[in-house]
């Protein structure tokens, strides 16, 4: 079975080759387990924690910068995770373009960037194409799951995912007590919550409509 090593399936630009077929996630994990994605997975403390407790799952954290996706792999390694993989790459490359339809059981989204400059808004990476591609890549009766600090930013993801159909919203879910300062869901809701802001969260279950 494959160590939990940095994934480099991206040139060495961080460009994803179109060329290249979509990923097969079995012979990518060594296993037929259920696989489920991060978005943006930073350092890495919600694929360590979420593989440590789920060993019959995969976890792929796709994240742009190479230094993140480096330092959270090399984590994984120290500690012997196996079943999580870490992709140096954009998320919005990634999932339009190597990940097969239906293959994702759970797909999280955590902390995206906020982008605060109206200018810049157009950098934030969830977008209507990518709920799209999330939707395209979830097997029907996954599950989408996203947190954010950010209130007006948390407003418009679920508007946006409000406004398809195939998205059940769950009811708001409950928040543990860490017990120990690993015992968060990412490295930035730690951050956030030890500086007391508050974090928005919502849950939902992907079950398109037969046929579509
Ligand atoms: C605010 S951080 C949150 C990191 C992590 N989810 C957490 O909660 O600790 C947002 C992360 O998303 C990554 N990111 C931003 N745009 C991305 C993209 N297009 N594809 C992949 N990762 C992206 C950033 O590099 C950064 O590590």
């Amino acid at each position: 079975m494959p160590g939990p090593i940095l994934a480099r399936l991206a040139s060495p630009a961080g460009a994803v080759d179109a060329a290249l077929p979509p990923v097969d996630f079995a012979e990518f994990f060594g296993n037929d387990h259920p696989v489920e994605l991060e978005v943006g997975s930073g350092k890495g403390l919600f694929l360590a924690n979420a593989a440590r407790a789920n060993p019959g799952r995969n976890y792929l954290g796709v994240e742009i910068a190479k230094k993140y996706a480096r330092l959270a792999a090399e984590r994984l390694a120290r500690q012997g995770i196996a079943n999580a993989k870490v992709w140096a790459a954009d998320i919005r490359e990634v999932l339009g373009r190597r990940i097969p339809a239906q293959s994702l059981r759970a797909v999280h989204v955590y902390f995206p960037d906020p982008w605060w400059k109206k200018r810049h808004r157009k950098r934030r990476v969830f977008t209507a194409e990518l709920l799209a591609q999330i939707a395209r890549t979830l097997q029907p009766g996954g599950e989408l799951l996203v947190a954010s600090d950010v209130e007006e930013y948390f407003g418009l993801i679920r508007e946006l995912i409000a406004a398809s159909p195939a998205f059940h919203e769950r009811p708001t879910p409950e928040v543990k007590q860490p017990e120990h300062p690993l015992d968060y869901l990412t490295n930035f809701e730690r951050k956030y919550r030890l500086e007391g802001r508050p974090v928005y969260r919502a849950e939902y279950d992907y079950r398109p409509a037969a046929g579509s």
